[in-house]
Order: C-alpha cells, then structure tokens, then sequence
C-alpha cells in the first residue's frame, strides 16, 4: 500500500508529537511496511483511507496504535552482554556496598521493550546478589507501548526470543513451559513494576535512581529530544548513580553533566563531580573499582552465541530497514560510513556446523552509530548467525 507525501508528513508529524521518534525521509517504506496491516485489519483498502481516519479525530486508540506500530521493539536477553558483565562485576557490587547501610536500592529500565532487558537484569540480581533479599527494592521498567508493556508483565517469550542471548542454565532455572511458550517465574514478574512512561512527554513522579537503562532508545529521537530526556534523567539520577546507554549511543552528544566510565568493554555513565576540575593531559574520569574484587565468587562467564532475526519485509520490492546495531551486527561507526544506497555485502559468521551466510543489502540509513540497512527481496525471514558479523564488503572492496 504506498502512501501519498501529504499522508506521510502527517504520520510523521503524529509520530514526532507522540513519542520524539523522528522518522527520517528514508524512512517511507517503513511507514508503509508497519501501517499496511493495520489499515487491512480495520478493512481499509488504503493507507490515505487510514490517514483520513487519524485527522478525523485529535486523539484516541488509532493515533496510539500508529505510535506504537512506528516503535521499533528489537531487543533480546543479556543484549550485548558486557554491559551485564559490568553490572555484575562492577557497577551493582559497589552500589550495594554504598547502599549497605540504607539496604535499599533503585533501579530504571527506560525502554523496556518486550521485557527482555529488565529480566535480565532480575536474573542477574536474583542469582548474583543474595545480600538483596530483605533489601528494598524499587525496580522500575517502562515504555511507551502499552503492547510491549502487556508482553512485560506476562513474561511469556517463544522459542526465537528464548535463543537470543539467554544460556540454558538460566532458562532452565527461570522458565517454565506454557503451551508452546516459555514463561519467567512469578518471583521475577514480581520483582518488576511496568509502567506506561513516554520519555519525550511529561514523567510522572519518579524515585531518585541508583541505575538506569535507557539503552537502544536515544537513537529515535532527534538531538533536541535526547538532550532534553537527558538532562531530566540527570535529575532523576542519584548523585553516585550509573546510567547504561545502548552501544551506538555512547558517543552520542551527551548532556556535559555526563562523564563516562569505560569498565572492560563497556561505558557507563556518571554524573560529573562539579567540585572535581576537568582534567588535562588526558587522564580521564575516575574508574569504577576493578573487577576483581568479585572474580571469586563470579560464575563461570556467560558463553552464548548471538542470534539476528530479521523480519522480511511487506511484499515484493519491499525490503526491511534494520539498525545493524540492533541486529546484533555490531557493525559499528564503519570508517568511512558508507553512502546512502551503496549495496552491500553482509557475510554472516553462522552459528557453529551452519553454512556461511551471506545477503545483499543497500544502506537505507545512516545513523551516528550505524547503517539502517534493505535487503534484497528473497532475503531469508530469519537468520541465525554465531556473535559478531565479522566483514562486510562495500562495492566490491573487502574491509
Ligand atoms: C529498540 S527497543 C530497546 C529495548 C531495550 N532497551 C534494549 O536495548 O534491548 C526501543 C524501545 O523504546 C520504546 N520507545 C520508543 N519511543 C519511546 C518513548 N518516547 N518513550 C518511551 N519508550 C519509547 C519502544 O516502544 C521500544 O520498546
């Protein structure tokens, strides 16, 4: 179903005044692609039919349902693993000693998505960390999308959403069957309270928080926004607070007040000591303590393998745009970025005994952290590849 230019600018308006999300002109065919399905299952035969819908009314569920469809949900269990290595290791280790006295500690996954990030965070807490019980504990998890909200408070995950990221031992340990689908224990469900939050419109009273997670999520909006939600977060914050972002989002233009800590692989944040001097001579912000302090008593390192699942695109011609980043790829600030449409050749490490993958794409979007990418029609629905897409090629030159 194309969608005229008039219809467009109004979607994107609608989008942009609801959520912050700034849909981008490469971005027409998503609109079609994720509008499509809605318009047929209300039995319009068109999309202007649907946009005609919208402007007939300020507000109500059809105007939601178009923020939430323009959404992009991509998410999986313990996504990109160091960053719940340093938690573990680091970061939630020395703010429970901090909090020993209070015993109490507070915690904010900003875009919870489907449930997966904050779950992994509760398994992390629940089998790392015994001290807790008898803590207080304020455990936060919030989206805009009262479906993936719905999907949270559940807890249930097919088997695809089971394989990304989360070991056995912890499926076994966590998880109970239910018809077909996989359920999280009711202590984890509990141990959570979701809750409706848009970061680009008004918060709601909120807890001063020792964590947040607002990862993934920064990347949507446009820098006026991000700056914004920011500088609220910063608010939102305890003084000796961390906040995780996504892996493209580090080096995003962050509000000054930010100082990022680089544990291991990973970068966190902290609220910049405004008694403490900027340094010269490049020594850089205070580290976290080092890790070993809990090296004996950290279980064996989590070893599994990353899954991307691409969803095929709407019809034929139609491609799928999907933030490399988020697909696992970790084709992260390619060097030179390459142009808008060049084609591309992805060669995927698969997963161990599978044949070696490779698909077509052309960049449909470029983004401070990444490539938005279209694959070619025919592109497998789903591919199962091993961690870390390894090379790719770019008009014909192997990087
Ligand atoms: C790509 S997912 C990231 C999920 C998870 N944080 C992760 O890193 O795996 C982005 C999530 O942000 C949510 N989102 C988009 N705009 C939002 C807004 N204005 N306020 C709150 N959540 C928003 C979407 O509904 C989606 O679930």
């Amino acid at each position: 179903m194309p969608i005229a230019a008039i219809d467009l600018s109004f979607v994107r308006e609608l989008v942009r005044a609801r959520s912050g999300i700034a849909l981008g002109p490469e971005s027409d065919y998503l609109v079609e692609a994720r509008l499509a399905p809605l318009a047929r299952e209300l039995g319009l035969r068109s999309l202007a039919a649907l946009v005609q819908r919208l402007r007939e009314g300020r507000t109500g569920p059809l105007h939601e349902r178009v923020v939430e469809a323009m959404t992009t949900n991509e998410t999986s269990f313990f996504r990109d693993r160091h960053p719940f290595e340093t938690l573990r290791e680091v970061v939630l280790p020395e703010l429970i000693r901090k909090r020993a006295a209070a015993r109490r500690l507070s915690l904010w996954c900003a875009a919870a998505s489907s449930g997966q990030e904050p779950y992994s965070v509760a398994m992390l807490l629940r089998d790392h960390f015994p001290e807790l019980r008898g803590w207080k504990l304020d455990f936060l998890a919030t989206d805009l999308s009262s479906e993936m909200l719905a999907r949270c408070r559940a807890g249930l995950f097919n088997d695809l959403e089971i394989e990304r990221g989360l070991p056995a031992a912890l499926k076994a340990r966590h998880f109970e069957a239910r018809g077909g689908t996989w359920q999280i224990a009711a202590e984890l469900r509990r141990m959570i309270d979701f809750k409706p939050l848009n970061l680009s419109g008004a918060w709601p009273k909120l807890p001063r928080f020792d964590l947040v997670l607002m990862r993934n999520v920064l990347i949507y909006f446009d820098h006026a926004t991000r700056q914004e939600i920011l500088a609220r977060t910063r608010a939102q914050l305890a003084p000796d607070g961390v906040l995780f972002l996504g892996a493209t989002e580090t080096s995003l233009e962050l509000d000054g007040a930010f100082e990022p800590l680089r544990v291991g692989r990973s970068v966190c944040f902290r609220l910049r000591d405004p008694a403490r001097k900027p340094e010269r001579g490049g020594r850089g912000p205070a580290p976290l303590a080092a890790p070993a302090a809990r090296a004996s008593r950290a279980s064996p390192r989590f070893a599994f393998p990353r899954f991307a699942s691409f969803r095929s695109g709407q019809g034929p011609g139609r491609g799928i745009l999907v933030d490399v980043s988020e697909s696992g790829a970790r084709l992260e600030h390619p060097d030179p970025l390459p142009a808008l449409g060049a084609r591309l050749t992805l060669a995927f490490l698969p997963v161990e005994g599978e044949p070696p993958i490779e698909v077509e794409a052309s960049v449909a979007r470029r983004t401070p952290g990444g490539i938005g990418l279209r694959f070619t029609p025919g592109t497998p629905a789903q591919l199962r590849i091993a961690e870390g897409v390894v090379w790719w090629t770019a008009d014909g030159a192997r990087r």
